[in-house]
């Protein structure tokens, strides 16, 4: 059984110094696309909903379509909410089959946030469902969520501990300077403070707003304790050109499927290369045995 949560796999990443890609899916092609790319490379992955796709697609359909693609899978596969804000979503999704979500109250004070995590906390945890709370404020656009660079702000260290102590999440998002979006100039991550938090919390951490991060920069991020990094953008871009190029390449060409067949195509490229860069490649198996979920 591959559908798993991410919390047991995210920590052998941890261990093992490699991060999960983890891909915002915008449709049916685009799930199989990353499936497909993860099995090849037997690699673990984590598709990521945003709330905005949620409410485009509508819960049952997302869920039926990863039980789908990936119930029989022998690369472990994590259905997880992106940046839920929506209390009501969020239980949606943990009733429905996601097999983790994130809450995101980062914009709250620090004891609003612990609040609201701790709700969350008490549906997932019986239900076996794996949580990634946030908390500094990452900047930029992702979905429906814009955090100006004036609101933006990194993470405390002293309240990543506590945060920490309180919970036991799957993954840790802290806010460390890299931002949702493409960035304008050059991304100035905060490498002593990713260190810092990572010797004094436990769960590993989230690198958000990994589109348009550079490779060394993703490497030291990972060595650092970063097991999951996230990437969105860069697929809305392939998604869309992959699409556009082929009908510039192929003029005359009004046969649908050729076109979709292109866009895959890109899509699937995208994603072998973001896993094998992060290091997940090889390893889908392994942690699939190792979590007892190989059968
Ligand atoms: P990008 O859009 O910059 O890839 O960030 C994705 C992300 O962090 C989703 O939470």
């Amino acid at each position: 059984m591959a559908l798993t949560s991410f919390k047991p796999v995210l920590r052998i990443a941890q261990r093992e110094k490699y991060a999960i890609a983890a891909f915002n899916p915008v449709d049916y092609a685009s799930m199989r696309a990353m499936v497909e790319a993860a099995v090849e490379l037997d690699a673990p992955l984590i598709m990521q909903t945003s709330a905005k796709t949620i409410r485009y697609y509508g819960h049952e359909a997302l869920v039926q379509w990863y039980r789908q693609l990936c119930e029989d899978v022998e690369v472990p596969v994590t259905l997880h909410l992106d940046h839920g804000k929506d209390l009501d979503m969020i239980k949606k999704c943990i009733d429905l089959g996601w097999t983790s979500v994130m809450i995101d109250a980062s914009d709250k004070p620090l004891e609003k946030n612990m609040k609201i995590t701790r709700q969350v906390m008490d549906w997932a945890t019986p239900a076996g469902v794996g949580v990634e709370a946030e908390i500094g404020e990452i900047g930029g656009v992702e979905e429906d969520i814009v955090v100006a660079e004036e609101d933006a702000h990194l993470a405390n260290p002293d309240e990543a501990e506590a945060f920490c102590k309180e919970f036991d999440l799957g993954v840790f998002a802290a806010a460390i300077g890299t931002a949702h979006g493409y960035y304008h100039g050059e991304p100035d991550v905060q490498f002593d403070l990713i260190k810092e938090i990572n010797e004094r919390t436990q769960p590993p951490m989230a690198l958000h707003g990994g589109t348009g991060l550079d490779e060394a920069t993703i490497a030291r991020c990972i060595a650092l304790g970063c097991a999951k990094v996230n990437i969105s953008t860069n697929l809305k871009h392939v998604f869309i050109d992959g699409f556009v190029n082929y009908h510039k390449d192929n003029p005359g060409d009004y046969e649908p499927l050729k076109v979709l067949t292109a866009q895959f195509e890109a899509m699937k490229e995208l994603f072998k290369q973001k896993i094998t860069e992060f290091g997940g490649a090889g390893k889908g198996k392994a942690v699939l045995e190792e979590i007892g979920q190989l059968h």
